[in-house]
């Protein structure tokens, strides 16, 4: 288990923030940066193509003025996801811009292609793949990513079943590389949980909606203020994939979420309407199980600053748990 070279020495927390389609934008990736995690967005939210390279533009500059201002802080590297789908028709134009900026990491999903991975390797970034089981991941390291986002039970937009615990054991029998792990992550004690079953990282979506940063309306803000775990409905009725959703935004769409229709699974068309007349992720909004942790709309640093309370918070009340144990593990 090792942190990846690019982020020895850069983070303030062991946190990278997931990527979200139409929600993430320069403003939040450099805020999530600037607090010492790691920043990232999906390519297809710069909209049209030619916009992507500002994007990244304004983010290089906005963390080296910051990394100028205050040279004692750490300043993250930042992530661009890609989704390495077929119905993603501007994958070889963004993987050109990408390129251009030497984006240090890249996050790919739905699909594993070895010439992206070539490409980011070519100017020294890396490439982190996101899997629901362990089949998807050996599947991904075989193809050249370098590390693996364990997509686990509960997560936020397209999402796996499989419990943590046992995703992440399957995945570290055989493997040693960087290991991240999503899915209802919200509370700094979560963070510290992620870490003790066997991630280097911990993979935070869905917190990110309800800040001030993210680019989405305020009632979905409110939403993930107001709801927990059991508002949370998986369906593949929305884009093809089995994904999680906040149930309040299926009602106000007319639906009944307690009775969906199941998806014909061949109509994947992600960022598009799949097969119902709501709109995933513009009408029907993505949630993960965390969301109970989320009480108020903040600024990224506050919430990151909050994970950090919460984080040494935890350590400091495990260690003294731990100290109730011997070394053979009997209790003291
Ligand atoms: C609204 C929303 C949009 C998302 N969009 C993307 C996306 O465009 N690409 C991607 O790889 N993952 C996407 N995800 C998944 C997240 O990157 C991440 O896996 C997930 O949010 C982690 O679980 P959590 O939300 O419980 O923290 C999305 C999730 C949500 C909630």
């Amino acid at each position: 288990m090792a942190l990846p070279e690019i982020l020895r020495g850069r983070l303030s927390l062991p946190v990278v923030g997931a990527p979200l389609f139409i929600v993430s934008q320069p403003a939040l990736v450099a805020a999530q940066c600037q607090a010492g995690v790691v920043g990232s967005f999906p390519a297809l939210n710069a909209r049209p193509q030619s916009l992507l390279g500002d994007w990244l533009s304004e983010i290089e500059e906005s963390n080296a003025n910051f990394a100028a201002a205050n040279p004692g802080l750490p300043v993250a590297p930042f992530a661009v996801n890609q989704i390495v789908h077929r119905s993603n028709d501007r994958l070889d134009q963004d993987m050109a811009t990408v390129v251009e900026h030497k984006v240090p990491i890249v996050i790919t999903s739905l699909g594993a292609r070895p010439e992206v991975n070539e490409a980011v390797h070519s100017y020294g970034g890396i490439v982190l793949h996101d899997v629901i089981n362990d089949r998807f991941a050996r599947k991904a390291i075989e193809k050249g990513a370098d590390g693996v986002i364990a997509v686990a039970a509960g997560a936020g937009g397209h999402a796996g079943m499989q419990s943590p615990f046992a995703l992440i054991r399957e995945i570290r029998e055989w493997f040693d590389g960087p290991l991240l792990l999503s899915g209802a992550i919200a509370h700094g004690r979560s963070v510290l949980a992620a870490l003790a079953a066997g991630a280097d990282l911990a993979y935070i979506g869905s917190a990110f909606l309800s800040t001030e940063e993210a680019n989405n309306p305020a009632e979905y803000k409110q939403m993930i203020v107001d709801s927990a775990a059991g508002d949370i409905v998986y369906s593949n009725l929305f884009t093809g994939v089995h994904g999680n959703y906040l149930r309040g935004s299926i009602t106000a769409a007319g639906l009944d979420p307690d009775d969906l229709p199941v998806a014909d699974p061949s109509v994947i068309d992600f960022g598009s309407g799949g097969n119902s007349s709501a709109k995933a992720w513009k009408d029907i909004w993505g949630s993960g199980q965390g969301v109970g942790a989320i009480s108020q709309v903040l600024p990224a640093a506050a919430l990151i600053e909050r994970l950090h309370r919460e984080f040494d918070q935890a350590r400091a009340e495990l260690q003294e748990s731990l100290a109730q144990f011997d070394s053979a593990g009997v209790s003291a």
